[in-house]
Protein backbone atom coordinates (compact mmCIF):
# COMPACT_ATOMS: atom_id res chain seq x y z
CA UNK A 1 0.00 0.00 0.00
CA UNK A 2 2.66 2.69 0.92
CA UNK A 3 4.84 2.15 -1.58
CA UNK A 4 2.00 3.08 -4.47
CA UNK A 5 0.98 6.18 -2.22
CA UNK A 6 0.29 9.10 -4.50
CA UNK A 7 2.98 11.91 -3.64
CA UNK A 8 3.29 15.23 -5.32
CA UNK A 9 5.51 15.62 -8.54
CA UNK A 10 7.88 18.85 -6.61
CA UNK A 11 8.15 21.29 -4.29
CA UNK A 12 6.45 23.66 -5.98
CA UNK A 13 3.80 21.78 -6.64
CA UNK A 14 3.15 21.59 -2.86
CA UNK A 15 3.61 25.18 -2.09
CA UNK A 16 1.05 25.98 -4.72
CA UNK A 17 -1.79 23.35 -3.83
CA UNK A 18 -1.30 24.43 -0.13
CA UNK A 19 -1.18 27.82 -0.88
CA UNK A 20 -4.65 27.06 -3.03
CA UNK A 21 -5.90 25.57 -0.47
CA UNK A 22 -5.10 28.25 2.13
CA UNK A 23 -6.16 31.15 -0.27
CA UNK A 24 -10.21 30.84 -0.25
CA UNK A 25 -13.34 32.76 0.34
CA UNK A 26 -11.41 33.41 3.77
CA UNK A 27 -8.48 35.66 2.10
CA UNK A 28 -11.22 37.78 -0.51
CA UNK A 29 -14.85 37.54 0.82
CA UNK A 30 -14.04 37.14 4.66
CA UNK A 31 -10.96 38.45 5.45
CA UNK A 32 -12.13 42.29 3.88
CA UNK A 33 -15.16 42.28 5.61
CA UNK A 34 -14.47 41.35 9.13
CA UNK A 35 -10.94 44.02 8.44
CA UNK A 36 -13.70 46.51 7.08
CA UNK A 37 -15.70 46.12 10.01
CA UNK A 38 -12.90 46.15 12.96
CA UNK A 39 -11.35 49.53 11.72
CA UNK A 40 -8.96 48.53 9.03
CA UNK A 41 -5.52 48.87 9.48
CA UNK A 42 -5.12 48.50 13.15
CA UNK A 43 -7.15 45.16 13.04
CA UNK A 44 -4.73 43.94 9.84
CA UNK A 45 -1.63 44.41 12.09
CA UNK A 46 -3.22 42.41 14.74
CA UNK A 47 -4.39 39.44 12.52
CA UNK A 48 -0.21 39.90 11.05
CA UNK A 49 0.97 39.11 15.07
CA UNK A 50 -1.57 36.03 15.25
CA UNK A 51 -0.37 34.44 11.54
CA UNK A 52 3.27 35.14 13.17
CA UNK A 53 2.73 33.10 16.43
CA UNK A 54 0.02 30.59 15.93
CA UNK A 55 -0.74 30.21 12.39
CA UNK A 56 3.07 29.35 11.59
CA UNK A 57 4.15 27.46 14.37
CA UNK A 58 0.82 25.63 14.31
CA UNK A 59 1.56 25.39 10.33
CA UNK A 60 4.89 23.73 10.11
CA UNK A 61 3.20 20.86 13.20
CA UNK A 62 0.64 20.43 11.31
CA UNK A 63 2.08 19.55 7.97
CA UNK A 64 5.26 17.45 9.25
CA UNK A 65 2.35 15.11 11.38
CA UNK A 66 1.50 14.63 7.56
CA UNK A 67 4.57 14.19 6.24
CA UNK A 68 6.37 12.07 8.57
CA UNK A 69 3.06 9.82 8.90
CA UNK A 70 2.29 9.62 4.78
CA UNK A 71 -1.15 9.36 6.45
CA UNK A 72 -4.81 10.60 6.62
CA UNK A 73 -5.69 11.84 10.18
CA UNK A 74 -6.98 9.29 11.23
CA UNK A 75 -3.81 6.85 10.40
CA UNK A 76 -1.15 9.55 11.23
CA UNK A 77 -2.54 9.91 14.68
CA UNK A 78 -2.55 6.38 15.27
CA UNK A 79 0.92 5.85 13.82
CA UNK A 80 1.98 8.29 16.31
CA UNK A 81 0.39 7.33 19.42
CA UNK A 82 -1.60 4.43 21.12
CA UNK A 83 -3.90 6.82 22.53
CA UNK A 84 -7.91 6.57 21.52
CA UNK A 85 -8.06 10.01 22.57
CA UNK A 86 -5.40 11.56 19.42
CA UNK A 87 -7.11 8.75 16.63
CA UNK A 88 -10.53 10.47 17.67
CA UNK A 89 -8.74 13.86 17.25
CA UNK A 90 -8.01 13.00 13.76
CA UNK A 91 -11.73 11.69 13.29
CA UNK A 92 -13.41 14.84 14.02
CA UNK A 93 -10.76 16.82 11.72
CA UNK A 94 -12.15 13.87 9.28
CA UNK A 95 -16.13 15.13 10.14
CA UNK A 96 -15.08 18.67 10.31
CA UNK A 97 -13.90 18.30 6.49
CA UNK A 98 -17.69 16.79 5.45
CA UNK A 99 -19.44 19.62 7.29
CA UNK A 100 -16.99 22.54 6.09
CA UNK A 101 -16.99 21.05 2.57
CA UNK A 102 -20.86 21.11 2.35
CA UNK A 103 -21.58 24.53 3.16
CA UNK A 104 -18.23 26.23 1.74
CA UNK A 105 -19.85 24.55 -1.77
CA UNK A 106 -22.67 26.74 -1.08
CA UNK A 107 -20.71 29.72 -1.64
CA UNK A 108 -18.47 28.48 -3.85
CA UNK A 109 -21.76 27.85 -6.10
CA UNK A 110 -22.96 31.70 -5.27
CA UNK A 111 -19.39 33.15 -6.80
CA UNK A 112 -20.30 30.81 -10.10
CA UNK A 113 -23.48 32.01 -10.29
CA UNK A 114 -22.07 35.71 -9.91
CA UNK A 115 -19.77 34.93 -13.05
CA UNK A 116 -22.56 34.01 -14.57
CA UNK A 117 -25.11 36.51 -14.00
CA UNK A 118 -22.66 39.19 -14.92
CA UNK A 119 -22.29 38.04 -18.09
CA UNK A 120 -25.57 38.40 -18.60
CA UNK A 121 -25.22 41.72 -18.03
CA UNK A 122 -27.32 41.50 -14.57
CA UNK A 123 -24.91 42.72 -12.07
CA UNK A 124 -22.98 45.92 -13.27
CA UNK A 125 -26.82 48.38 -13.24
CA UNK A 126 -27.22 49.52 -9.90
CA UNK A 127 -27.71 52.57 -7.92
CA UNK A 128 -27.03 51.88 -4.32
CA UNK A 129 -25.96 48.54 -2.67
CA UNK A 130 -29.36 48.21 -1.48
CA UNK A 131 -30.54 47.77 -5.44
CA UNK A 132 -27.89 44.87 -5.57
CA UNK A 133 -28.92 43.18 -2.34
CA UNK A 134 -32.04 42.98 -2.98
CA UNK A 135 -30.87 41.08 -6.41
CA UNK A 136 -28.98 39.03 -4.18
CA UNK A 137 -31.73 38.62 -1.89
CA UNK A 138 -33.78 37.06 -5.25
CA UNK A 139 -30.79 34.96 -6.45
CA UNK A 140 -30.06 33.29 -3.27
CA UNK A 141 -33.60 32.83 -2.27
CA UNK A 142 -34.44 31.37 -5.79
CA UNK A 143 -33.95 27.18 -4.75
CA UNK A 144 -33.20 26.81 -8.61
CA UNK A 145 -30.39 28.79 -8.31
CA UNK A 146 -28.63 27.95 -5.02
CA UNK A 147 -29.10 24.58 -5.65
CA UNK A 148 -28.04 24.67 -9.28
CA UNK A 149 -24.90 26.36 -8.16
CA UNK A 150 -24.04 24.21 -5.60
CA UNK A 151 -24.28 21.49 -7.94
CA UNK A 152 -22.00 23.01 -10.66
CA UNK A 153 -19.34 23.98 -8.04
CA UNK A 154 -19.28 20.84 -6.23
CA UNK A 155 -18.99 18.51 -9.81
CA UNK A 156 -15.88 20.37 -9.99
CA UNK A 157 -14.33 19.49 -7.38
CA UNK A 158 -15.30 16.16 -7.55
CA UNK A 159 -13.64 16.02 -11.21
CA UNK A 160 -10.56 17.71 -9.91
CA UNK A 161 -10.07 15.40 -6.89
CA UNK A 162 -10.62 12.28 -8.97
CA UNK A 163 -8.02 12.47 -11.45
CA UNK A 164 -5.55 12.42 -7.96
CA UNK A 165 -2.94 14.32 -6.32
CA UNK A 166 -0.43 14.85 -8.90
CA UNK A 167 -2.56 14.99 -12.38
CA UNK A 168 -5.29 16.61 -10.26
CA UNK A 169 -4.96 18.94 -7.56
CA UNK A 170 -0.91 19.66 -8.08
CA UNK A 171 -1.60 20.35 -11.82
CA UNK A 172 -5.28 22.27 -11.27
CA UNK A 173 -3.32 24.51 -8.56
CA UNK A 174 -0.75 25.31 -10.76
CA UNK A 175 -2.84 26.49 -13.48
CA UNK A 176 -5.40 28.02 -11.65
CA UNK A 177 -3.13 30.05 -8.50
CA UNK A 178 -0.83 32.36 -11.56
CA UNK A 179 -4.45 33.19 -12.70
CA UNK A 180 -5.66 34.16 -9.83
CA UNK A 181 -2.61 36.57 -8.63
CA UNK A 182 -2.88 37.72 -12.53
CA UNK A 183 -6.64 39.00 -12.04
CA UNK A 184 -5.75 40.46 -8.50
CA UNK A 185 -3.08 42.39 -10.05
CA UNK A 186 -5.61 43.18 -12.71
CA UNK A 187 -7.87 44.26 -10.14
CA UNK A 188 -5.23 46.45 -7.75
CA UNK A 189 -4.03 47.92 -10.83
CA UNK A 190 -8.02 49.01 -11.35
CA UNK A 191 -8.78 49.96 -8.28
CA UNK A 192 -5.63 52.36 -7.35
CA UNK A 193 -6.13 54.41 -10.61
CA UNK A 194 -9.69 55.28 -9.49
CA UNK A 195 -10.19 58.79 -8.38
CA UNK A 196 -10.08 58.48 -4.73
CA UNK A 197 -8.39 55.91 -4.43
CA UNK A 198 -6.15 57.13 -1.95
CA UNK A 199 -9.01 57.27 0.69
CA UNK A 200 -9.11 53.26 0.84
CA UNK A 201 -5.44 52.95 0.92
CA UNK A 202 -5.04 55.21 3.76
CA UNK A 203 -7.81 52.86 5.83
CA UNK A 204 -5.85 49.69 4.85
CA UNK A 205 -2.37 51.66 6.50
CA UNK A 206 -3.15 54.01 8.93
CA UNK A 207 -4.13 52.31 11.89
CA UNK A 208 -7.54 53.26 14.34
CA UNK A 209 -6.41 51.37 17.06
CA UNK A 210 -10.20 52.82 19.15
CA UNK A 211 -11.59 49.95 17.18
CA UNK A 212 -9.72 46.96 18.57
CA UNK A 213 -10.61 45.24 21.54
CA UNK A 214 -9.97 41.71 23.00
CA UNK A 215 -13.47 40.85 20.81
CA UNK A 216 -11.33 41.88 17.47
CA UNK A 217 -8.17 40.29 18.71
CA UNK A 218 -10.35 36.77 19.22
CA UNK A 219 -11.53 37.49 15.94
CA UNK A 220 -8.34 38.14 13.84
CA UNK A 221 -6.90 34.62 15.81
CA UNK A 222 -9.90 32.80 14.47
CA UNK A 223 -10.05 33.96 11.37
CA UNK A 224 -5.58 33.32 11.35
CA UNK A 225 -6.72 29.22 11.89
CA UNK A 226 -9.39 29.29 8.74
CA UNK A 227 -7.33 31.20 6.32
CA UNK A 228 -4.46 28.75 6.80
CA UNK A 229 -6.54 26.05 6.23
CA UNK A 230 -5.46 24.70 9.89
CA UNK A 231 -6.96 22.40 13.07
CA UNK A 232 -8.84 19.53 10.31
CA UNK A 233 -5.89 17.87 9.16
CA UNK A 234 -6.01 19.25 5.33
CA UNK A 235 -1.82 20.80 5.78
CA UNK A 236 -1.84 17.22 7.04
CA UNK A 237 -3.03 15.85 4.51
CA UNK A 238 -1.24 17.36 1.62
CA UNK A 239 1.85 17.24 4.08
CA UNK A 240 1.26 13.39 3.66
CA UNK A 241 1.94 13.73 -0.10
CA UNK A 242 5.32 15.46 0.40
CA UNK A 243 9.01 14.01 0.11
CA UNK A 244 10.99 13.84 2.93
CA UNK A 245 13.37 16.00 1.14
CA UNK A 246 11.78 18.96 1.07
CA UNK A 247 12.24 21.82 3.71
CA UNK A 248 8.88 21.37 5.85
CA UNK A 249 9.93 25.30 7.26
CA UNK A 250 10.66 27.34 4.55
CA UNK A 251 7.78 25.47 2.61
CA UNK A 252 5.40 26.71 5.64
CA UNK A 253 6.79 30.43 5.46
CA UNK A 254 6.25 30.42 1.86
CA UNK A 255 2.33 29.09 2.05
CA UNK A 256 2.07 31.48 4.91
CA UNK A 257 3.31 34.69 2.74
CA UNK A 258 1.16 33.93 -0.03
CA UNK A 259 -1.91 33.73 1.79
CA UNK A 260 -1.03 36.77 3.27
CA UNK A 261 0.27 38.49 0.62
CA UNK A 262 -3.29 37.67 -1.79
CA UNK A 263 -5.90 38.44 1.84
CA UNK A 264 -3.83 42.04 1.34
CA UNK A 265 -3.67 42.25 -2.17
CA UNK A 266 -7.45 41.53 -1.81
CA UNK A 267 -8.00 44.39 0.55
CA UNK A 268 -6.18 46.95 -1.72
CA UNK A 269 -8.17 45.48 -4.89
CA UNK A 270 -11.58 46.20 -2.71
CA UNK A 271 -11.29 49.07 -0.40
CA UNK A 272 -9.58 51.27 -2.99
CA UNK A 273 -12.67 50.53 -4.90
CA UNK A 274 -15.06 50.91 -2.57
CA UNK A 275 -13.89 54.08 -1.16
CA UNK A 276 -13.75 55.53 -4.34
CA UNK A 277 -17.74 55.24 -5.20
CA UNK A 278 -18.33 56.81 -1.60
CA UNK A 279 -19.61 53.00 -0.26
CA UNK A 280 -19.36 51.90 2.87
CA UNK A 281 -16.19 49.84 4.01
CA UNK A 282 -18.54 47.84 6.74
CA UNK A 283 -20.64 46.45 5.02
CA UNK A 284 -20.02 43.38 6.50
CA UNK A 285 -20.69 39.59 4.82
CA UNK A 286 -22.43 41.59 1.85
CA UNK A 287 -19.48 43.73 1.34
CA UNK A 288 -18.50 41.67 -1.67
CA UNK A 289 -21.88 40.40 -3.37
CA UNK A 290 -23.76 43.97 -2.00
CA UNK A 291 -21.60 46.23 -1.93
CA UNK A 292 -19.17 45.45 -4.91
CA UNK A 293 -21.64 45.22 -7.42
CA UNK A 294 -22.88 48.98 -6.57
CA UNK A 295 -19.06 49.89 -7.21
CA UNK A 296 -18.92 47.87 -10.67
CA UNK A 297 -21.75 49.82 -11.81
CA UNK A 298 -20.35 53.19 -11.31
CA UNK A 299 -16.91 51.78 -12.90
CA UNK A 300 -15.88 52.29 -16.23
CA UNK A 301 -15.81 48.80 -17.70
CA UNK A 302 -17.38 47.61 -14.37
CA UNK A 303 -18.79 44.37 -16.96
CA UNK A 304 -15.28 43.25 -17.26
CA UNK A 305 -13.75 43.71 -13.58
CA UNK A 306 -17.25 42.42 -11.63
CA UNK A 307 -16.21 39.04 -14.46
CA UNK A 308 -12.70 38.58 -13.15
CA UNK A 309 -13.80 39.51 -9.50
CA UNK A 310 -16.16 36.79 -9.26
CA UNK A 311 -13.98 34.27 -11.48
CA UNK A 312 -10.83 35.15 -9.05
CA UNK A 313 -13.53 34.34 -5.78
CA UNK A 314 -14.50 30.88 -7.99
CA UNK A 315 -10.73 29.88 -8.39
CA UNK A 316 -9.87 30.72 -4.76
CA UNK A 317 -12.90 28.78 -3.56
CA UNK A 318 -12.25 25.77 -5.98
CA UNK A 319 -8.48 25.25 -4.78
CA UNK A 320 -9.95 25.14 -0.72
CA UNK A 321 -12.79 23.27 -1.51
CA UNK A 322 -10.51 20.37 -3.24
CA UNK A 323 -8.32 20.13 0.09
CA UNK A 324 -11.44 19.48 2.23
CA UNK A 325 -12.64 16.60 -0.31
CA UNK A 326 -8.67 15.51 -0.46
CA UNK A 327 -9.06 14.83 3.47
CA UNK A 328 -12.10 13.05 3.49
CA UNK A 329 -11.13 11.17 0.32
CA UNK A 330 -7.19 9.96 1.55
CA UNK A 331 -9.02 8.42 4.75
CA UNK A 332 -11.49 5.99 3.05
CA UNK A 333 -7.92 4.98 0.69
CA UNK A 334 -5.48 4.58 3.44
CA UNK A 335 -7.73 3.43 6.29
CA UNK A 336 -10.56 1.36 4.43
CA UNK A 337 -8.71 0.38 0.96
CA UNK A 338 -11.40 2.28 -1.27
CA UNK A 339 -10.08 3.05 -4.51
CA UNK A 340 -9.58 7.02 -5.05
CA UNK A 341 -12.89 6.59 -7.63
CA UNK A 342 -15.32 5.16 -5.54
CA UNK A 343 -14.16 7.61 -2.15
CA UNK A 344 -14.64 10.14 -4.60
CA UNK A 345 -18.23 9.71 -5.83
CA UNK A 346 -19.58 7.90 -2.82
CA UNK A 347 -18.16 10.56 0.04
CA UNK A 348 -17.95 13.42 -2.57
CA UNK A 349 -22.08 12.55 -3.26
CA UNK A 350 -22.95 12.55 0.65
CA UNK A 351 -21.46 15.56 1.30
CA UNK A 352 -23.02 17.33 -2.05
CA UNK A 353 -26.29 16.09 -0.47
CA UNK A 354 -25.21 17.57 3.06
CA UNK A 355 -24.68 20.51 1.03
CA UNK A 356 -28.73 20.53 -0.17
CA UNK A 357 -30.30 21.78 3.81
CA UNK A 358 -27.66 24.95 3.84
CA UNK A 359 -28.40 26.18 0.32
CA UNK A 360 -32.17 25.53 0.91
CA UNK A 361 -30.80 28.08 4.21
CA UNK A 362 -31.19 30.87 2.53
CA UNK A 363 -34.97 30.04 0.96
CA UNK A 364 -37.09 27.29 1.82
CA UNK A 365 -35.59 26.69 5.50
CA UNK A 366 -35.09 30.21 5.94
CA UNK A 367 -37.28 30.15 8.65
CA UNK A 368 -36.07 26.97 9.95
CA UNK A 369 -34.04 28.09 12.77
CA UNK A 370 -31.81 25.88 15.92
CA UNK A 371 -31.17 28.08 18.64
CA UNK A 372 -32.08 31.43 16.25
CA UNK A 373 -29.31 30.10 13.52
CA UNK A 374 -29.77 28.84 9.98
CA UNK A 375 -28.78 25.09 9.42
CA UNK A 376 -26.37 26.50 7.24
CA UNK A 377 -25.05 28.95 10.20
CA UNK A 378 -25.49 25.98 12.22
CA UNK A 379 -22.95 24.03 10.55
CA UNK A 380 -20.72 26.88 9.70
CA UNK A 381 -20.11 27.82 13.12
CA UNK A 382 -19.57 24.27 15.07
CA UNK A 383 -17.16 23.69 11.90
CA UNK A 384 -15.29 26.67 12.01
CA UNK A 385 -15.55 28.42 15.23
CA UNK A 386 -15.57 25.14 17.49
CA UNK A 387 -13.81 21.80 15.64
CA UNK A 388 -11.42 24.21 14.14
CA UNK A 389 -10.32 25.66 16.84
CA UNK A 390 -9.98 22.46 18.81
CA UNK A 391 -7.93 20.70 16.34
CA UNK A 392 -5.45 23.31 16.48
CA UNK A 393 -5.39 23.19 20.00
CA UNK A 394 -4.74 19.50 19.47
CA UNK A 395 -2.25 19.95 17.10
CA UNK A 396 -0.43 22.49 18.93
CA UNK A 397 -0.33 20.17 22.86
CA UNK A 398 0.42 17.12 20.42
CA UNK A 399 3.33 18.30 18.77
CA UNK A 400 4.49 20.21 21.52
CA UNK A 401 3.91 17.84 24.87
CA UNK A 402 3.36 14.35 23.27
CA UNK A 403 5.53 13.66 20.60
CA UNK A 404 9.24 13.29 21.84
CA UNK A 405 11.05 16.73 21.31
CA UNK A 406 13.75 14.07 19.80
CA UNK A 407 11.40 12.70 16.99
CA UNK A 408 9.55 16.10 16.07
CA UNK A 409 13.08 17.92 15.40
CA UNK A 410 14.57 14.51 13.80
CA UNK A 411 11.35 14.64 11.40
CA UNK A 412 11.58 18.56 10.91
CA UNK A 413 15.10 18.63 10.10
CA UNK A 414 14.90 16.02 7.20
CA UNK A 415 15.60 18.34 4.13
CA UNK A 416 15.65 21.37 6.53
CA UNK A 417 19.31 20.44 8.23
CA UNK A 418 20.71 23.75 6.70
CA UNK A 419 17.79 26.31 8.32
CA UNK A 420 18.26 24.79 11.39
CA UNK A 421 22.08 25.03 11.84
CA UNK A 422 21.71 28.99 10.06
CA UNK A 423 18.97 29.78 13.11
CA UNK A 424 19.56 27.54 16.21
CA UNK A 425 17.06 29.49 17.67
CA UNK A 426 14.38 28.54 15.46
CA UNK A 427 13.71 25.37 17.49
CA UNK A 428 13.70 26.93 20.84
CA UNK A 429 11.11 29.86 19.61
CA UNK A 430 9.17 27.41 17.32
CA UNK A 431 8.45 24.99 20.59
CA UNK A 432 7.77 28.02 22.72
CA UNK A 433 4.75 29.19 20.58
CA UNK A 434 3.67 25.69 20.34
CA UNK A 435 3.60 24.44 23.71
CA UNK A 436 2.76 27.82 25.53
CA UNK A 437 1.45 30.78 23.34
CA UNK A 438 -0.43 28.62 20.74
CA UNK A 439 -2.74 26.25 23.25
CA UNK A 440 -3.69 29.11 25.76
CA UNK A 441 -4.67 32.01 22.61
CA UNK A 442 -6.59 29.25 21.24
CA UNK A 443 -8.39 27.98 24.20
CA UNK A 444 -9.62 31.51 24.39
CA UNK A 445 -10.48 32.01 20.92
CA UNK A 446 -12.83 28.63 22.02
CA UNK A 447 -14.30 29.78 24.98
CA UNK A 448 -15.52 32.66 23.17
CA UNK A 449 -17.08 30.51 20.59
CA UNK A 450 -18.43 28.61 23.24
CA UNK A 451 -19.78 31.86 24.69
CA UNK A 452 -17.89 31.64 28.17
CA UNK A 453 -15.84 34.55 27.45
N1 LIG B 1 -8.52 28.39 4.02
C1 LIG B 1 -9.70 28.46 3.23
C2 LIG B 1 -10.17 29.91 3.14
O1 LIG B 1 -9.47 30.78 3.56
C3 LIG B 1 -10.80 27.61 3.75
C4 LIG B 1 -10.39 26.21 3.98
C5 LIG B 1 -10.02 25.30 3.07
C6 LIG B 1 -10.22 25.58 5.20
N2 LIG B 1 -9.66 24.14 3.66
C7 LIG B 1 -9.78 24.29 4.97
C8 LIG B 1 -10.39 26.02 6.47
C9 LIG B 1 -9.50 23.44 5.99
C10 LIG B 1 -10.10 25.15 7.50
C11 LIG B 1 -9.65 23.88 7.27
O2 LIG B 1 -11.22 30.16 2.63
Amino acid sequence: MTQNREAWGSRFGFVLAAAGSAVGLGNIWKFPYIAGENGGAAFIFIYLICIAIIGFPVLIAEILIGRTTKKNPVGAFAALTDSKLWVSVGFLGVIAGFMILSFYSVIGGWTIGYVVETMRGSLTHFATPDEAGILFGSLVGDIRWGIGFHSLFFALVMLIVIRGVKGGIERASKIMMPVLLSILVILIIRGVTLEGASKGLAFLWVPDWSKINGQSVLIALGHAFFTLSLGMGAMLTYGSYMSKRDNVVSSAALIVFLDTLIAIMAGVAIFTAVFASGLNPAAGPGLIFQTLPAVFSTMPGGDYFSFLFFLLLAIAALTSAISLLEVVVAYFVDEKGWSRKTAVLIFGGVIYLLGIPSALSFNLLADAKIFDKTFFDVVDFTASNVLLPFGGLMIAIFAGWIWSRTAVMTAVKAGAENLFEAYPWFEGLWFLFLKYVAPVLITLVLLKSLGIL
